[in-house]
């Protein structure tokens, strides 16, 4: 990913983010997903009246990107209030797809302070299923 196509996957988690359904906790989250032909898919943290059924907006982005046919996911940018980590159930869902994963926390009150990781780091070892 080249310096252009980071900021046009930043700007789409920031954009995303305004179309969260939150609230309950009025925590917008946004997330932009990227693919290997370079398509990017949008994810917003989606609530729920009954809170244990609240989507994350990286799962979403995830979700919305294999119905489009789109495995090859090749990096993740994600906006918040703080610019916050993904949740542990997000980072095994990713993992499924790409366990090294590069990962973009955006913070939308600074949108200039950003920090980047991968997902190897952030989950280190992860559920393979059973044997
Ligand atoms: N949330 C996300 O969408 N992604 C994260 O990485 C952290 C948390 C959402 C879930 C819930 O709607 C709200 O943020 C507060 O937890």
């Amino acid at each position: 990913m080249n310096d252009v196509e980071r900021k046009e996957l930043i700007r789409a988690a920031l954009d995303a983010q305004t179309r969260a359904f939150c609230p309950y906790s009025n925590f917008p989250v946004g997330a932009a997903l990227r693919t290997a032909d370079g398509k990017i898919y949008h994810g917003v943290n989606v609530e729920n009246a009954s809170f244990g059924l609240t989507l994350c907006a990286e799962r979403v982005a995830a979700s919305a990107a294999v119905a489009a046919g789109k495995r090859d996911f090749t990096a993740l940018a994600v906006a918040s209030r703080g610019g916050v980590s993904p949740c542990g159930a997000c980072r095994q869902f990713l993992a499924e797809f790409n366990p090294n994963l590069p990962f973009i926390m955006i913070d939308s009150l600074r949108p200039d302070s950003i920090h980047e990781s991968t997902l190897d780091v952030l989950l280190p070892t992860r559920f393979e299923g059973p044997i």
